[in-house]
């Protein structure tokens, strides 16, 4: 409940440097080949990182027809009616761990550079605080995916782990995975509900 009342302000516009309006809104049902077709815009390079395979249809059906706002919350940019990028935020069913969530987000390369990767993070940190989540976290692969850390960074986030050799890279090789974290001041903010 708490989640679609915090979801309530969606849709919103927002304007960048680029000189484009984006359309930020959360994931809904009708998007599923739109967001399909979005992941197939990615370059291979991106994706091989990401935690799910996520041109495979299957994969992008499962996530909409399961769309369970109290585990993720997915929110969406849109160029017109085009997505071009996703942005989630998981937590965990277990009462141990609800109290922390992760954050994951992908831009279209065309649309990349212009603040919308930031502007969607800066979405989910405020979600975050309205959901009452005591920290955010991020596991990127160093180097690898270097915009998203130096974006996180830029949102405050700080390096607490790095887990040596934790992933393999397209050759094969080990590659460090760091994870972020933002800790969120429950006091921060003032709740308008
Ligand atoms: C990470 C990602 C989402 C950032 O999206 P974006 O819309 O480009 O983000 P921003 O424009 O807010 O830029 C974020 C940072 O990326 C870097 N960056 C972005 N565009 C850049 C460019 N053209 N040249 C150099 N650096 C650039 C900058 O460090 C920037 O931080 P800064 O603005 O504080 O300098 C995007 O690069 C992406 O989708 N990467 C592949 C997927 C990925 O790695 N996801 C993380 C796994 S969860």
């Amino acid at each position: 409940m708490i989640t679609e009342i915090a979801l309530k302000k969606y849709p919103i516009k927002v304007a960048l440097g680029n000189e484009r309006t984006y359309e930020i809104r959360p994931l809904e049902r009708s998007d599923k080949a739109s967001l399909h077709r979005f992941f197939t815009r990615i370059p291979e390079e991106d994706r091989f990182y990401l935690k799910e395979n996520v041109t495979a249809p299957e994969v992008v059906h499962d996530w909409i027809e399961a769309i369970d706002p109290s585990r993720v919350v997915s929110l969406v940019a849109l160029d017109r009616d085009t997505i071009v990028a996703d942005a989630t935020l998981h937590r965990s069913r277990a009462p141990a761990r609800r109290h922390v969530g992760e954050l994951r987000v992908v831009v279209d390369p065309e649309h990349r550079g212009a603040g919308l990767g930031s502007k969607l993070i800066q979405e989910l940190i405020d979600l975050g605080r309205r959901l009452e989540l005591d920290r955010l976290f991020f596991e990127l692969v160093d180097r690898r995916e270097q915009d998203a850390i130096s974006a996180a960074i830029g949102l405050g986030f700080e390096e607490v782990a790095v887990l040596r050799g934790r992933v393999k890279d397209s050759y094969g090789s080990l590659q460090d995975l760091a994870v972020l974290e933002l800790s969120l001041d429950a006091e921060a903010e003032q709740l308008p509900f």
